[in-house]
């Protein structure tokens, strides 16, 4: 299903509707989760539903698509470090069950763990994504196998350009990731796209409008059965 939402406060609305639902209708749900800017609004307002509406997370387990490659929750420009601020650290959620890529690990350990945590939890229940301008998915950059799964992967050089902002100046990037497979993510049961603003456009119709194919990871989605796309009217313009 697609829904074209004016605003794009209107998409975090709904997208945080969509998982205190999830979380009311099964107290210890199985969620996938994503960090990026898309999501930032949608954390935000489940934090503030736990405040003041009671929302509980206690039960909850989580598993994060990704994780730099050499960067531990201390550094704070891991992914871990970005859960924590701002999701973890306004609920109630237990640390043990909130899950990440281990980016310290040897990264085929950390793969394979990863995977058999996501299986031990039962499979993951709703999961959260954003696209990337070039079409990518966790961080299955262009080319991914859709059968792929949580592996180490080498990051674009447009990726790495997009987000190089959430670095100090100067900063060197990390050159690799540990991400789900495009094949893992497809196990989930149900999926929930986010795209916000023009520069998503693009993408958004690749992934949406034209067959499936690995030249664009998002466009995966559209063999899944149980997928909601949420984006706002900027990011929807190049939709037929
Ligand atoms: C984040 C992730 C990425 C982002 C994508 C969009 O865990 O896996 O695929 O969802 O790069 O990023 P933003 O939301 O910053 O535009």
């Amino acid at each position: 299903t697609l829904v074209v939402l004016q605003e794009p406060e209107i998409v975090a609305a709904e997208a945080a509707a969509r998982i205190a639902a999830e979380i009311r209708a099964q107290p210890d749900a199985v969620l996938g989760l994503a960090t990026g800017r898309t999501p930032l609004t949608v954390y935000a307002r489940l934090g503030a539903m736990h405040r003041e509406t009671g929302l509980s997370f206690r039960q909850v387990t989580s598993f994060n698509l990704d994780e730099y490659r050499g960067l531990g929750p201390s550094d704070p420009t891991s992914f871990a470090a970005y859960m924590q601020r701002e999701l973890f650290g306004r609920v109630d959620i237990c640390a043990d069950r909130a899950h990440l890529p281990d980016g310290l690990m040897p990264p085929q350990q950390a793969a394979e763990r990863y995977e058999a945590m996501i299986r031990a939890a039962g499979g993951i229940g709703l999961q959260l994504l954003g696209i990337g301008n070039n079409g990518h998915i966790a961080f299955n950059e262009p080319g991914s196998d859709f059968a792929s799964r949580t592996r180490e992967v080498t990051l674009s050089e447009a990726t790495r350009n997009a987000n190089a902002p959430d670095f100090p100046p100067g900063a060197l990037l990390p050159e690799t990731a540990l991400t789900m497979g495009i094949g893992t993510i497809l196990e989930a049961r149900e999926l929930l796209l986010l795209a916000i603003g023009a520069r998503k456009a693009d993408a958004l119709a690749n992934a949406l409008d034209k067959p499936p194919s690995p030249d664009c990871p998002a466009s995966a989605l559209q063999l899944h059965p149980r997928v909601t796309v949420l984006c706002d009217r900027a990011a929807a313009r190049r939709l037929g």
